[in-house]
């Protein structure tokens, strides 16, 4: 059972050049002195797989006399969410992707009877455990959840893979589920012009009401790091198109084999008036953020020309190097934009508008106990309408299958609000507030 190598290639695929980066990545990120430890609040922290409940008994026997729930494996959260409902209510949402088979569903929320525990709470399915029993025979059910998002009109999108074990049993494909009563209120499957069968990984996606108030004026951005490509859902439209372009293909000037390409997808706030709005994003590999007018991007019609002579390529502009390369990212409502660092145990910000290079960038968390790979950066806006940075970050040796005896913490969701990282205050959150007794 222990310190056993299961390289098994849907894994190596999400991740496997995180080692090749951290063997190859000795660049030191400014200077010490700007390297301050900081804490970020801990919501929920794991030191064995997450433990994952079933409707009944009799359902959990099943699912694991099936192989459906193999034990033997680790459980590997990729991405967060977190929202905030009424009274002083949250929830918290988990992909934990089928990379392999055993996995019993992969979109899950934190177990009721657990939500205030924060060692090793228990997850369960969502929206219910049929959405996920019938393990890509019925692709209308989720097959592989890999990215959720949340929206300001209180929607949960879901990137559904359609893989198991790397294999495209179904298409992937859109769903929103409305959370104020969970229902679905959208499916979408991705046409086969827009993805790569059995290679293409999501690895972020944001969902953007471009309109205040006019829930149907929404587009996704999905990136597809294994693809090398932008895919953008048009609600209003009700279609999508691909968008792929050589910056989102890996590096090849760094010296490595990893296949990685545009990993994030970040927009500029939509309330500061009159200014041109951006789409920021980076290939992992590669030490250089890139942006693009988000108008060109929604534009559908600019990218039907062949690939050597899109008519788009000059609004492709390279902002600049940070000199070392970074994971998850995300803009908040003010135009900053947090990365984490591979390796390097941090979460730094730069801010829209000036320049970008390591001299404009600072490094806001340092701390090697909390930043590890993360796989999934997020923003929510709590009661007091705050906006929250939230992370799940991850002992990056998981992803390569290997397993510790006895060990210090897998994976954690670590959040602070985001006023307190710019002002260098203390970490708070919206999810302590629930201490306090609410009026009646
Ligand atoms: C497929 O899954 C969906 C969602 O859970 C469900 O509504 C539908 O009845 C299922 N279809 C079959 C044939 O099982
Ligand atoms: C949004 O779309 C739905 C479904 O197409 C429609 O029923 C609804 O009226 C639309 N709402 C607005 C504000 O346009
Ligand atoms: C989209 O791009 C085309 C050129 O390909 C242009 O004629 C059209 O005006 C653009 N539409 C919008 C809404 O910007």
């Amino acid at each position: 059972m222990c310190s056993v190598f299961v390289v098994d290639d849907s894994r190596l695929k999400l991740v496997n050049m995180i080692y090749v980066w951290i063997l190859i990545l000795n660049v030191v990120f400014n200077t010490e002195a700007r390297l301050h430890r900081r804490n970020f609040y801990t919501l929920y922290k794991w030191t064995h797989g997450i433990d994952m409940t079933f409707p009944t008994e009799t359902e959990r026997e099943i699912a694991i006399n099936a192989g459906y729930y193999d034990l033997t494996r680790i459980q590997l959260p990729v991405d967060v969410d977190i929202h905030y409902g009424e009274n002083y209510d949250y929830r918290t949402f988990l992909t934990i992707p089928r990379l392999n088979f055993g996995v019993p569903y992969s979109l899950a929320t934190i177990a009721e009877n657990d939500r205030k525990i924060e060692l090793n709470p228990k997850v369960k399915a969502f929206p219910t455990y049929e959405w996920h029993q019938s393990h890509g025979t019925n692709c209308t059910g989720i097959t592989s959840a890999l990215r959720t998002y949340i929206d300001e009109c209180r929607r949960l999108w879901v990137l559904d893979s359609g893989q198991i074990n790397s294999l495209q049993w179904c298409p992937p494909q859109l769903l929103a589920f409305d959370l104020t009563t969970d229902g679905i209120v959208l499916r979408y499957v991705l046409p086969s012009n827009n993805y790569k069968a059995g290679i293409s990984v999501y690895t972020d996606m944001i969902a953007d009401v471009a309109t205040k108030g006019n829930c149907n004026d929404t587009r996704v951005y999905m990136s597809d790091a294994w693809g090398h490509g932008l895919i953008v859902y048009d609600m209003l439209k009700h279609k999508s198109w691909r968008i792929e372009h050589d910056l989102m293909k890996p590096d090849r000037s760094l010296i490595n084999n990893a296949h990685d390409g545009i990993f994030t997808v970040s927009l500029s706030p939509k309330h500061i008036k009159s200014e041109e709005r951006f789409l920021y994003f980076h290939a992992l590999n590669s030490f250089n953020e890139i942006r693009i007018p988000i108008n060109i991007v929604n534009n559908e019609s600019m990218w039907y020309y062949p690939k050597e002579n899109l008519p788009t390529d000059k609004y492709f502009t390279i902002l600049g190097s940070r000199g070392t390369q970074c994971e998850s990212e995300t803009m908040d409502e003010f135009g900053n934009l947090y990365c984490t660092l591979i390796g390097s145990n941090a979460l730094i910000g730069w801010k829209e508008g000036i320049s970008y290079s390591a001299d404009s960038i600072k490094v806001l968390a340092y701390g090697p106990d909390q930043w590890h790979f993360v796989t999934g950066l997020k923003l929510t806006t709590n009661r007091h309408r705050d906006q929250e940075l939230w992370a799940l970050s991850t002992e990056p040796k998981l992803f390569v299958g290997y397993r510790k005896k006895s060990n210090p913490i897998m994976y954690q969701i670590i959040g602070c609000r985001t006023k307190n990282l710019l002002r260098n205050e203390q970490c708070s959150v919206g999810t302590t507030d629930i201490n306090i007794v609410a009026s009646p």
